[in-house]
């Protein structure tokens, strides 16, 4: 089940998020402690006016919520709104045996336990599992990952405590797939949100569409990607709608990682297919793989790994990626001189690309150390980037790989002297935003651009097939 956690502070405002996400949820939490003081009399109508299941909470202040007064005044209020009709009370595991709960029983409302720590994973979770659900229908532990091994304990509660009915919940930005995977994790629902109520919740359309969480089941594949930060990316974008779109049973979720051993553990414990690999862990994962491709070996970085009998594989599919927008123009010979700006990771694979398809390559980059160690890996030349200038007029590609032009650092072009003529092609790595600075002079002086969207997109086809061995849906956009 999808829970929309309400958050206005009145009940009309509380029916309008119901409203706004109807077709995405299946049941509400009222929390009462949000409630603006004047509306808690209307609050006992509630549940006969949200059409949904509703769980009632008043989350007190210690374990996150907005409810200031005594415990004593908690009580009153709990004890007015249970004649409601809602179907579950949210009673926290500290609170001793009550009239809340006797109430609770009579009426036929279902009690959950909760449990909340804002700064762990306690380590002992399972049997604080099992004891809460002494004390109630269900047990809820809602907890803070503050690394990926404490995601991985998560995901094996279900393994532990299979028949105890349960809401598990990993806040924050580790504990993401968590919620995307509550029914993997044991959950009996997951929370959504139309704001963001708690750290890491996910909007109910995202959770209902795009993940189609809900809709996980024992046979799903489980595929995802793995970075520090991963905020950004598109790729889950990318991906599920791939899959939704050819009716595979397969999920596509966002890890935030710190240990790649921990993640491979983790991998093989939920039996993953594959997962795409972002920075800062293209190199790294190379030690974890049984067999990479000629292209991982040679550029020496992984962007996806696949599971192949009895091991996992490597491939790199930026390299495809990034030719593919271009792949006409070198067809046709149109791109025999190329300057890369830039000498990281992005670089590396780039260079190598256009090195293999015969194109004489120029690096320049502010560390001129580190553009010698690209150029000499690949045999081309290398420069300082103040000298941009003196190759205006002389090459027909030239690739942004630098961060510059993204966020923060919007409206900067790595490259601010360099005069487009008009001739060149011109393509920027970068795709939030489309239209960098660096993009922009070009398109000024009439260059044909190049988008980092177009990259990215591509480098997603290739990797979906090498996921699911089908084709990219070709009436897909997914509009990265
Ligand atoms: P990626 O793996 O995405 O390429 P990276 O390895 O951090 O990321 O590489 C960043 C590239 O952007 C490098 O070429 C870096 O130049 P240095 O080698 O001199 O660090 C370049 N870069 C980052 N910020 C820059 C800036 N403010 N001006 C010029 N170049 C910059």
């Amino acid at each position: 089940m999808i829970c929309l956690t309400l958050s206005s502070p009145t009940i009309e405002g509380c029916l309008g998020e119901i409203e706004r996400n109807r077709e995405y949820i299946d049941m509400v939490e009222l929390r009462a402690d949000l409630l603006d003081e004047s509306e808690l009399e209307n609050a006992k109508e509630f549940p006969s006016r949200s059409s949904f299941p509703a769980i009632l909470t008043i989350r007190r202040t210690v374990d996150g919520g907005r409810y200031e007064k005594s415990e004593k005044d908690r009580r009153e209020l709990f004890l007015s709104l249970l004649d409601g009709g809602f179907s579950y009370v949210d009673i926290e595991s500290d609170v001793k045996r009550s009239d809340v709960e006797k109430k609770a029983k009579e009426m036929g409302v279902r009690i959950i336990r909760s449990y909340h720590d804002f700064e762990k994973v306690p380590d002992d979770i399972f049997s604080r599992i099992y004891r809460l659900k002494e004390h109630g229908d269900v047990a809820k532990v809602a907890v803070t990952p503050r690394s990926f091994q404490d995601v991985f304990t998560l995901f094996r509660i279900e393994e532990e405590l299979k028949d105890v009915p349960k809401i598990v919940i990993g806040m924050g930005e580790f504990g993401i797939p968590t919620r995307i995977l509550y029914k993997r994790v044991g959950s009996m629902l997951t929370f959504v949100s139309d704001g963001e109520v708690a750290p890491g919740q996910i909007s109910p359309r995202l959770m209902k569409t795009l993940y189609r969480a809900d809709k996980v089941d024992d046979r799903t594949a489980i595929y995802g990607v793995i970075g520090n930060p991963i905020g950004q990316t598109s790729s889950p974008k990318i991906h599920n709608l791939g899959f939704h779109a050819i009716n595979f049973n397969a999920i596509y979720v966002p890890f935030l990682v710190d240990s790649i051993r921990q993640f491979f553990a983790f991998a093989e414990y939920v039996k993953m297919r594959g997962f795409s690999v972002t920075v800062p862990f293209k190199v790294d994962v190379l030690s974890y793989l049984g067999n990479i491709s000629r292209e991982v070996k040679q550029i020496g970085s992984c962007n996806t790994v696949v599971r192949v009998p009895g091991m996992w594989k490597g491939i790199n599919t930026d390299y495809y990626g990034f030719i593919k927008p271009i792949e006409k123009d070198l067809d046709d010979g149109k791109i025999r001189n190329a300057l890369v700006i830039g000498a990281g990771g992005a670089s590396l694979a780039i260079v190598w690309a256009l090195r293999n398809r015969g194109v004489k390559v120029t690096i320049l980059n502010r560390t001129l150390s580190h553009a010698e160690r690209v150029a000499k890996m690949n045999i081309c030349q290398y420069d300082r980037i103040e000298n941009a200038s003196k190759y205006s007029g002389k090459v027909d590609l030239v690739v942004q790989t630098t961060s510059l032009g993204m966020s923060p650092n919007e409206g900067a072009s790595p490259i601010p002297d360099f005069k487009f003529t008009g001739n060149e092609i011109a393509y920027d790595i970068i795709y939030k935003p489309k239209m960098t600075k660096f993009l922009q002079d070009a398109e000024r002086a009439g260059s044909s651009l190049r988008f980092g969207s177009q990259m990215l997109l591509e480098q997603g086809k290739l990797q979906f097939m090498a996921f699911s061995g089908y084709y990219y849906p070709s009436w897909i956009d997914p509009e990265v």
